[in-house]
C-alpha cells in the first residue's frame, strides 16, 4: 500500500480524488501497490465539498500528515507559497517524496528543493505545474540527455489565452471573460498572476532553467502581461491579418541567455496563432532531436490532475529521472529593454 497525504482540495485536487477513484484497479495492475489517501489538507475544515472522502480524511492541521506513519508521499496542491515551502521542506526533510502542481513555490525555491530531494534521493516531481496536463518537463528531461537546447517558447497560460482567444474572436469583453475562466477552474487564487504575466514568468524560469541547464531567476525576465491590452488594440491586430498571444521565451546567446515574457502579435497563418482557448504549446529543439512541438490542455481540473498522478505513478514505480534536473552553468543575463523581433 502506498499512503497519499494530500494537501489541497480545491479545482486540482478533486481531480486528484476523482482519478484515483475512477482508476484504482487500473492502478493497482501498473504499480501492484493499493494507493490510498489517508488525509487531506485543507484551509477550511467547515466548507461544504462535494467530495466524500470518509471519516477523519479532511484536517486543517499539517501535523495530522506529516506525523502519520502510512503516508510516504506528499501531494501538494494548495497554491500558498509560503506555507507550501513549508510543507515541501518539512515532507523532503522526514523522507517523503513529493509531487506539486504549484509553479510559484518550485520558481521560488528551484534550486533549494531539487537539491535537497537530490541528496536525500527523494521524488521531487511537479509536471504540472508547467503546462496543466501537457507532459513537458519529463520529455524536455529525457531530450536533454542527448541534446543541447538552446531555445524554448510557449503559450504557457491557459487564463490568458483563453481571455485573449475570446476578446478576439468573439469580440467579448476582458472584465467578462476573466470571470467565465475563474469558473472554469483555471484562474489562480488570486488571477492578477495570470494577467500580468508572473504566472507564465515562472513557468518560463522553471522551463528556461531546465532547458538551457543555467538558473534563469524570476527577476532575470523580462515581464509584461495582457492586462492593458484592448479591444482597439485587438481590432488594429486583425488588420494586420495577425493575431496577440502572451508568449514566453527564454534563448541562450553567447554565454548568456534572454529570457521574456510579453504579449506577442503573431501571423494568423503562424503556429502560435492557432493554439486557442485554455490550450498551451510548448517548442523547444534539441541539436539531435531536432523541433519538438508539446500542445494540450494548459489548465483545469482533470487534465492537471492527470498529471499530478502521472508523477506519483513514476514516483511509485521508480520510472523518473533520478539525477538533479538542474545544470551548473553560469549563464549571462543579455536582456535588453529594447525588444528583438519576434
Ligand atoms: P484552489 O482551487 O484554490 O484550491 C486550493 C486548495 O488548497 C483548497 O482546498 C484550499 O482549502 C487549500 N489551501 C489553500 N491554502 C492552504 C493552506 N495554507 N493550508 C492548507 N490548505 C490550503 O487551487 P487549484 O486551482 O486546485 O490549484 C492548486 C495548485 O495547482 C496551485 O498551485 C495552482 O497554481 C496549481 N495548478 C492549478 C491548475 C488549474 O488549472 N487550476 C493547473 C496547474 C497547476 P479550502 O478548500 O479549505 O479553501
Ligand atoms: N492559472 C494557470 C493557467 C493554471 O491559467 O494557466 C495552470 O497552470
Amino acid at each position: 500500500m502506498i499512503g497519499i497525504g494530500l494537501l489541497g482540495l480545491g479545482t486540482v485536487g478533486a481531480g486528484v480524488v476523482e482519478i484515483l477513484n475512477k482508476r484504482q484497479e487500473e492502478l493497482k495492475a501498473l504499480t501492484g501497490k493499493d494507493i490510498e489517501i489517508k488525509k487531506v489538507l485543507v484551509k477550511d475544515i467547515n466548507k461544504k465539498r462535494e467530495i466524500d472522502l470518509g471519516e477523519n480524511i479532511i484536517t486543517s492541521d499539517f501535523e495530522e500528515i506529516i506525523n502519520h506513519e502510512d503516508i510516504s508521499i506528499i501531494v501538494e496542491l494548495t497554491g500558498d507559497l509560503e506555507q507550501s515551502y513549508r510543507y515541501i521542506k518539512r515532507a523532503l526533510n522526514s523522507g517523503r517524496d513529493v509531487v506539486t502542481a504549484n509553479k510559484a513555490v518550485v520558481s521560488k525555491h528551484f534550486e533549494e528543493l531539487s537539491s535537497s530531494a537530490a541528496e536525500k534521493n527523494l521524488g521531487f516531481l511537479y509536471e504540472a505545474s508547467v503546462g496543466g496536463g501537457i507532459p513537458i518537463l519529463k520529455p524536455l528531461q529525457e531530450a536533454l540527455t542527448l541534446n543541447n537546447i538552446t531555445v524554448v517558447q510557449g503559450i504557457l497560460n491557459g487564463t490568458c489565452n483563453y481571455i485573449l482567444t475570446k476578446m478576439f474572436y468573439e469580440g467579448l469583453d476582458y472584465g467578462e471573460v476573466l470571470k467565465t475562466a475563474q469558473e472554469l477552474g483555471y484562474a489562480e487564487a488570486d488571477p492578477t498572476a495570470d494577467v500580468e504575466g508572473y504566472d507564465t514568468l515562472r513557468k518560463l524560469r522553471i522551463l528556461g532553467t531546465l532547458a538551457l541547464q543555467g538558473e534563469i531567476r524570476e527577476e532575470d525576465i523580462l515581464l509584461e502581461g495582457i492586462s492593458k491590452i484592448t479591444a482597439f488594440d485587438i481590432e488594429q491586430i486583425k488588420k494586420m491579418k495577425s493575431t496577440v498571444k502572451l508568449i514566453g521565451e527564454a534563448k541562450e546567446l553567447d554565454e548568456g541567455f534572454t529570457a521574456v515574457v510579453q504579449p506577442t502579435i503573431i501571423k494568423e497563418d503562424s503556429y502560435f496563432a492557432n493554439v486557442n482557448m485554455a490550450f498551451n504549446s510548448v517548442v523547444f529543439s534539441g541539436d539531435n532531436v531536432g523541433e519538438l512541438k508539446f500542445y494540450g490542455s494548459g489548465a483545469g481540473k482533470l487534465p492537471t490532475a492527470n498529471a499530478v498522478l502521472s508523477d506519483v505513478v513514476d514516483i511509485i514505480m521508480g520510472s523518473y529521472i533520478k539525477r538533479n534536473p538542474l545544470g551548473e552553468r553560469k549563464l549571462k543575463n543579455l536582456n535588453t529593454r529594447i525588444k528583438g523581433e519576434y
